[in-house]
């Protein structure tokens, strides 16, 4: 099955798309996709199909969202705990996926026409070598479509993706590109795979289990999370419907929640401002820092500063992360 359904809704399905569109639409949508196996083994058929059937129930789902106006999602698609599964599954997992990273990108012209920008999250080195090419080919060749985002999570835990950017801080502290006091909750967001979305408003987990498992851990801190019976294969239009009513219900006390971390935020980063020119007062000029207007100048310098600092240590990321990958895709093209 092709990535991209362009079947239309039919009319009750557009009169309630209609009415939860009276209601705030969640932008970005995250989904656990869970109970593939236990789908199998119920229909009695090889839990390689009931893979198969997930892979098919996410391209509709990725319908129903477009058509409800979210137009960033966000999937589980292999955690690094499913490798040490059966080393069959595992194969098969990648052959699946090698199968519809192929299939992705011969429906280019398609992705093209509605601005599917592709995105992978996790660390590909831990996977097989033709599949990081692939996977890699499919993120540059969509990477400037901007009107809808698809970001698989593969070879992904969250622990992995935090302790990654911390290592990433810690190298821009070698490189003498920022300073180990510039090391904060946003910078460290900033460095995460998702650093590029915004945290997701809604985060799905079928199949009855009620755990994170790993998944989005740092982003889903303010995010209403829905906890839903169904085996991900047999997902409907109406569990979707019935999340993003939980969504609804909770919206006002999620984006007052949101709001207070934002300003905290700011409030850290005034005081840590504050100490590190405290700290060092002779890195800022002569003048006495007990003169409030001659601080508030020191201040400003030093944030200005700060700021452009982590802007080029970021900058310095998103190239190697872009070279790594325009490298393994040329790859693909020569293989
Ligand atoms: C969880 O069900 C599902 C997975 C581990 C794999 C999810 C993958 C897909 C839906 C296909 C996606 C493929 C691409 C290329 C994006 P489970 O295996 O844990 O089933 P269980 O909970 O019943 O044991
Ligand atoms: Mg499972």
């Amino acid at each position: 099955m092709s990535w991209i359904r362009e079947r239309e809704l039919n009319p009750i399905e557009k009169l309630a798309t209609n009415i939860l569109k009276a209601g705030p639409i969640p932008k970005h949508v995250a989904f656990i996709m869970d109970g593939n196996r236990r789908f199998a083994r119920k229909e009695h058929m090889e839990r390689q199909e009931g893979h198969m059937q997930g892979f098919n129930k996410l391209a509709e789902t990725l319908r129903w969202c477009l058509h409800l106006g979210i137009r960033e999602v966000t999937v589980y698609a292999f955690s690094i705990e499913n490798f040490k599964r059966a080393q069959d599954e595992v194969d098969g997992l990648m052959e699946l996926a090698k199968q519809k990273f192929v299939r992705l990108l011969e429906e280019k012209e398609n992705l093209e026409k509605h601005g599917v920008c592709i995105r992978v999250l996790g660390d590909l080195t831990l996977l097989p070598l033709d599949l990081q090419r692939l996977i890699a080919k499919a993120v540059v060749t969509t990477r400037a479509h901007s009107k809808c985002f698809l970001n698989l999570c593969f070879a992904y835990t969250s622990r992995h993706e935090i302790t990654n950017a911390v290592r990433e801080m810690a190298w821009g502290v070698e490189q003498g590109l920022i300073r180990a006091s510039d090391v904060s909750e946003s910078l460290l967001g900033e460095c995460l795979y998702s650093s590029n979305s915004p945290d997701p408003d809604l985060l799905i987990r079928t199949s009855g289990e009620v755990r994170l498992s790993d998944f989005l851990l740092w982003q889903t801190s303010h995010s209403c999370i829905v906890f839903q019976s169904v085996l991900w294969p047999e997902y409907s239009f109406w569990n979707l419907c019935g999340a993003i009513l939980q969504y609804q219900f909770n919206y006002r006390s999620i984006q007052k929640a949101r709001e207070l971390h934002r300003e905290e935020q700011a409030r850290l980063q005034l005081e840590a401002d504050c100490a590190c020119i405290a700290e060092f007062p002779q890195h800022h000029g002569n003048g006495n820092l007990a003169d409030p207007i001659r601080r508030q100048d020191v201040l400003l310098n030093y944030t200005t500063h700060r700021e452009e600092r982590t802007q080029d240590f970021l900058g310095a990321l998103v190239h190697k992360r872009d070279t790594f990958l325009t490298d393994l895709s040329s790859q693909a093209a020569m293989a």
